[in-house]
């Protein structure tokens, strides 16, 4: 886990980056930092890797104090994502993943196999980047080179400075659902700057919102959505907070709150699963597509029907209900 208590950066003597903060990060969890630029995110990056120093408090890794580790040796075991990719442009592609493995003394054919499967896994095809160079390939291939790169040796926790900033919306879309994916799969603990509150909801097991170095709130997406904890906090995530929060439930969600209908039996009705989106439903009954939605199992069983009242019920019920409270250290 990566620990940070009462942790405060200035630099040059005057201009405080980083003001007291403390905040825990789980193993296996996906934490966004978010906020407005120079609010502290890249800051508190570079100081679990020990780019930076830190002016007060401390960051513990796994147990470590971070200033007692082996510099060389930490940035090995963490994948480090940067803002402006860091390729190096003397090295090829295929070099520039592999540097970490390199290291590790992995050989040839574990390193040519595993270079091929981070290149599927980003999109870009192996043999046509292989021997390229990073000012051969546009911004956005040089981002996800930049995302391989700090995959290429399984790293046990990742920190990424906005990783998809630069991509256009169909890649950036597809590299968040591929990264969502992964840590599914691999559970990395997983420090994440974003400052698009889109992907932050969409990607964030929790999210700390940052203003001027310090943290604003740090809580779960949906509490950050519901129960914004000041004026900064609700202007930042938007006013239509209550839309962007469908999309972190589902149908079956909404049943477990507010129940169903007893559905029609009539045949020409529409038919939801009970994973499906909350977001997708309430486009689909403001379409008009339907006033009526029945739900189904995943054995294709009719469960019940729902209207928009359900929709509005249930995330009422959602905005009211008091905050679970995650606090923002647990000692
Ligand atoms: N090397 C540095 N020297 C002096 N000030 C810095 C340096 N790096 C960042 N800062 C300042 O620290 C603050 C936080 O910067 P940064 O962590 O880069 O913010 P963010 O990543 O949220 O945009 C800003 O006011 C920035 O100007
Ligand atoms: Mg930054």
């Amino acid at each position: 886990m990566i620990q940070f208590n009462n942790v405060s950066k200035t630099y040059n003597s005057d201009v405080k980056a980083v003001e007291n903060v403390s905040l825990d990060v789980d193993d296996g969890e996906f934490v966004i930092l978010i906020g407005p630029s120079g609010c502290g995110k890249t800051t508190l990056l570079r100081m679990v890797n020990q780019l930076e120093d830190i002016t007060e408090g401390e960051i513990i890794l796994n147990r470590n104090s971070v200033q007692e580790l082996n510099k060389i040796e930490m940035r090995r075991k963490i994948g480090y994502v940067i803002q402006s990719n860091g390729l190096f442009p003397n090295m090829t592609i295929e070099k520039n993943v592999m540097i970490v493995p390199d290291l590790l003394g992995w050989d040839r054919k574990k390193q040519r196999k595993r270079f091929n499967y981070l290149m599927e896994l980003i999109g870009l095809h192996p043999d046509e980047f292989r021997k390229r160079y990073p000012h051969e390939l546009s911004g956005g291939q040089q981002q996800r080179i930049g995302v391989a790169r700090a995959l290429a040796a399984d790293p046990p926790v990742m920190l990424m400075d906005e990783p998809f900033g630069a991509l256009d919306p169909i890649i950036r879309n597809r590299l968040q659902e591929e990264f969502l994916q992964i840590q599914k799969e691999v559970k990395k603990t997983i420090l994440f700057v974003s400052h698009d509150i889109d992907e932050a909801v969409k990607m964030g097991d929790k999210i700390a919102l940052l203003r001027d170095g310090q943290i604003m709130q740090y809580d779960r997406p949906a509490e950050i959505l519901n129960h914004p904890e000041n004026a900064f906090v609700s202007e930042f995530v938007g006013y239509d907070r209550v839309l962007k929060s469908t999309s972190l439930y589902s149908v079956k969600d909404l049943y477990n709150v507010v129940g169903l209908d007893s559905s029609d039996e009539s045949s020409n009705i529409k038919t939801v699963k009970a994973e499906t989106s909350l977001r997708i439903i309430l486009s689909m009954l403001l379409n008009q597509e339907a006033d009526q939605l029945v739900v189904e199992d995943e054995q294709g069983n009719r469960i019940g029907s729902l209207t928009l009242n359900h929709v509005e019920k249930f995330l009422q019920a959602e905005v009211r209900e008091s905050s679970g409270g995650v606090t923002l250290q647990h000692e």
